[in-house]
């Protein structure tokens, strides 16, 4: 009798990617009893740049906070499959070191590295956003959008293989803004990064794969950035 070939043996490759970000049946309450996030569930496939939209106050950061675990989730779960890091709305918040270099081996401290290897994990990260040549810039002398780079190049020295960016180009002129999710998009595509981006201007959604809407303290919608792009257009106000 002829060996029975296993089923559909294409299927494995054709497997979607596994998720880099799991989110299932999370719900956080305040201590004051104020639920923000109820039952919410979200996956972002490995090597994926995805955006996360919602009104103020609709968890969008309180979720992202769960993620890096500076909050602790009440229920539900969530896994990342690797390091993450953290890029916040005003990058004065998280750059501590008065250069550039100095900022991105701040966080490669705890390594115990060499010289030569410290200087290369700072100089490949600097490339990778390109600021390889502003390494001796104080801090003080960088543009906005630069200040959001040096915070990823920290990330990537790092070596995370997930950005959770919240609202990274807020505080940023339109140009810049645009420079800064082109440089996420191409970073995901170069390194293999997965980036969950939150965002309330609606013309970044350009640049991602997929996006979610958040409302009521859970998803709402997803999936094509375009088709949530018009369907925002309408209700949003940027
Ligand atoms: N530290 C806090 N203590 C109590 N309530 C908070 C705190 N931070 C945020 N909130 C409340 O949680 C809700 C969600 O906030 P947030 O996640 O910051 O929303 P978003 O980022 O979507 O604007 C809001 O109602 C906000 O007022
Ligand atoms: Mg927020």
């Amino acid at each position: 009798m002829p060996l029975i070939p296993p089923p559909f043996p294409e299927s494995r490759s054709a497997a979607k990617a596994p998720a880099a970000i799991a989110v299932e049946d999370v719900s956080f309450y305040w201590p004051s009893g104020a639920a923000v996030l109820r039952h919410c569930s979200l996956e972002v496939g490995q090597g994926k740049f995805c955006m996360l939209l919602g009104n103020n106050g609709s968890g969008k950061s309180t979720l992202l906070r769960l993620l890096a675990k500076l909050l602790a989730r009440q229920t539900g779960s969530i896994h990342m499959s690797g390091p993450v890091g953290f890029v916040f709305q005003n990058p004065d918040h998280q750059l501590v070191m008065p250069t550039v270099g100095a900022d991105v081996a701040f966080g490669l401290v705890k390594e115990k590295l060499s010289e030569a290897q410290m200087k290369k994990r700072v100089e490949d990260a600097l490339s990778a956003v390109n600021l390889w040549h502003l390494q001796r810039r104080p801090i003080y002398a960088l543009s906005g959008g630069q200040k959001q780079r040096v915070a990823i190049a920290g990330a990537i020295a790092q070596n995370c293989q997930i950005l959770l960016l919240d609202e990274p180009t807020a505080l940023l002129d339109p140009d810049s803004q645009i420079d800064l999710v082109r440089q996420v998009q191409a970073l995901v595509k170069s390194r293999g990064l997965t980036a969950l981006w939150v965002t309330h201007r609606l013309a970044e959604l350009d640049y991602c794969d997929y996006a979610f809407l958040l409302e009521g303290g859970a998803v709402s919608d997803r999936g094509d950035p375009q088709r949530l792009k018009q369907k925002l257009k309408t209700s949003y106000i940027e």
